[in-house]
């Protein structure tokens, strides 16, 4: 830990050890005004943090350990494109991917990034256009209906979790696909549904290295090959990277290669040429909407002092459940089926991001950094796990989504998932106390001893962390918003924590150790040096 953070970190572990045992219910009880005291606004935008575990104290002793790490400081470096990614030597500059061309030069290395960012963004918006107005055909002339992305990590969640997302925004002509696995199951099943002749293959890998896509790539174009001859891949692949020697390589026609730089993290990708799938999807101007929402909390982050800042919200409740109330995990639940992938895009983002040991001096962390993240879309998880975050007796802070107005308005559907929203939230903070299911099940003419029986496993302990985040509708230019403030809410909590969100060589040596498997599984060298159990596994998959 940072000397500078140790005040305020000491301040609030006393703070906790003094306030945590106060339930919500006597929280709310005790003040009638605790919602509009806990909860802020942001364009249209309502975060009720009322039912997470804090008073006004709390916060305010939260807002001086942001102080106290230096967050605003830090994010002028981000800004200012100073290499923050200390151990990669690289700058974190995902922010100026949705800045408007007018809003004035972003610097790394003394060069403008902006005017590259903008010319490749205009690249985008013509190829689009080029496959929506069928003017880009296939090698046999037919306009292209299927696009395929093959990517995986950041050159996937993120378009695909967005194209889902705004589904409600989709091209009628256009069908995007998402192969990301290595199991040949992924690529097979979407390929069967689709001709040759009218798919468009898009290869997105920062890296134009990695494993997965790499091999994906090499089946997919087997495929067409087969189909319609090798002159054909040039109407039929695309390549996003920033490796263009590579993308070249594999015979993807340097015309058809969009870029972006080493300065963008695969997990703050979706914002460049890694957006093209969904761009395709929903067409370039609500993509570009989407870089204005984004944009929109960038400034926002950027400018809101602690107590308005949504991202830094969020971080600071975050770092309140995990290091002073004892959370291991977060759940995250969205009330909107077309955000039922962002959960697992959130997993890349903030577990990718934050899940490390090693603080920014190279010694051992003092403090746990990021929960485990997990979720599904409500209502759905209610009839799976949400028994469990009831009366399952462990802490986990509950973070809620909702939209004002449906993307889908059936009638009769968006009230009740609201209502079923609100009601877990308020359950999960009121709980039932013994008395009270008492009193109950006597007034519906039970039994006095079957009451007694029942009673225990019919009360809930309640007090469970949550928070709602409630957005006007669910739009590109909303959804960018949300996006962005996860980004910062992340950066925040690094800060705090004093480590590299930009980095991740955790991923690093499983890959190592299945290049040295791979060719002891294929035969071609002998098994030495394993341990039972792997020399084990290997010997039962030999034919
Ligand atoms: O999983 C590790 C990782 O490096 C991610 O950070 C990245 O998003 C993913 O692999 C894919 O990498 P690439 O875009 O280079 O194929």
């Amino acid at each position: 830990m940072k000397p500078a953070t140790r005040a305020a970190w000491d301040a609030l572990s006393r703070h906790a050890a003094a306030a945590s045992s106060i339930h919500l219910r006597e929280l709310f009880a005790a003040d009638a005004q605790r919602f509009a005291r806990l909860s802020v606004t942001w364009n249209g935008w309502l975060l009720d943090y009322s039912k997470q575990r804090v008073t006004a104290q709390t916060m305010s002793l939260l807002q001086a350990l942001w102080q106290a790490a230096d967050v605003p400081d830090w994010t002028l470096r981000m800004r200012a494109g100073d290499a923050i990614n200390h151990t990669e030597g690289r700058a974190a500059l995902h922010v100026a991917l949705r800045q408007p061309a007018a809003a004035g030069p972003i610097l790394h290395d003394g060069h403008d990034v902006m005017p590259a960012v903008h010319r490749e963004l205009d690249r985008m918006q013509h190829f689009v256009a080029q496959i929506h107005g069928r003017h880009w055909r296939g090698a046999t002339g037919e306009p292209i209906t299927d696009i395929v992305n093959i990517g995986i990590g950041g050159s996937d969640l993120g378009p695909r979790m967005a194209t889902q997302a705004l589904a409600a925004f989709r091209h009628p002509d256009i069908r995007v696909h998402y192969v990301a696995n290595l199991d040949g199951a992924d690529l097979a099943t979407t390929l069967a549904a689709l001709q040759p002749r009218s798919t468009l293959f898009v290869i997105a890998s920062k890296t134009f290295t990695t494993q997965e896509t790499m091999q994906n790539a090499a089946s997919a174009r087997r495929w067409l090959v087969q189909a319609l001859g090798e002159a054909a891949v040039a109407r039929h692949f695309v390549a996003v990277s920033t490796n263009l020697a590579e993308v070249a390589r594999f015979g993807i026609d340097p015309d058809n290669a969009f870029a972006f730089w080493d300065w963008v993290g695969g997990r703050y990708s979706l914002w460049s040429a890694i957006g093209l799938p969904l761009a395709l999807a929903v067409g370039f101007d609500n993509f570009r909407q989407m870089l204005a929402g984004a944009h929109a909390m960038d400034q926002h982050f950027f400018s809101a002092p602690p107590a308005e800042n949504l991202p830094g919200t969020l971080a600071l409740l975050e770092i309140w459940n995990s290091n002073f109330l004892g959370a291991d995990n977060r759940a995250l639940l969205p009330y909107s089926q077309s955000l039922g992938l962002l959960p697992r895009y959130l997993q890349q983002l903030e577990m990718e991001s934050n899940g490390k040991q090693t603080d920014r001096q190279g010694a051992a962390l003092e403090c746990a950094a990021a929960p485990v993240l997990w979720g599904e879309p409500g209502t759905n998880g209610q009839h799976a796990f949400y028994q469990l975050i009831h009366q399952g007796g462990r802490l986990i802070p509950c973070e809620f989504i909702a939209c004002k107005t449906p993307d889908f308005d059936l009638p009769g559907h968006h009230q009740k998932l609201l209502a079923n929203c609100f009601a877990q939230s308020e359950a999960l903070m009121r709980g039932k106390t013994l008395a009270e299911i008492t009193a109950e099940l006597a007034a519906g003419g039970m039994a006095p001893a079957q009451v007694a029986a029942l009673a225990p496993y019919r009360s809930f302990p309640g007090n469970q962390p949550s928070t709602t985040l409630l957005l006007p509708q669910l739009d590109p230019f909303h959804l960018g918003a949300l996006l962005a403030l996860y980004e910062h809410k992340v950066f925040v909590q690094s800060i705090v924590w004093n480590i590299n969100p930009f980095d991740q060589w955790g991923v690093e040596y499983g890959k190592q150790l299945a290049n040295r498997l791979l060719p002891i599984i294929e035969g071609t060298t002998p098994a030495a040096g394993l341990d039972s159990s792997t020399a084990g596994l290997i010997d039962y998959c030999k034919l």
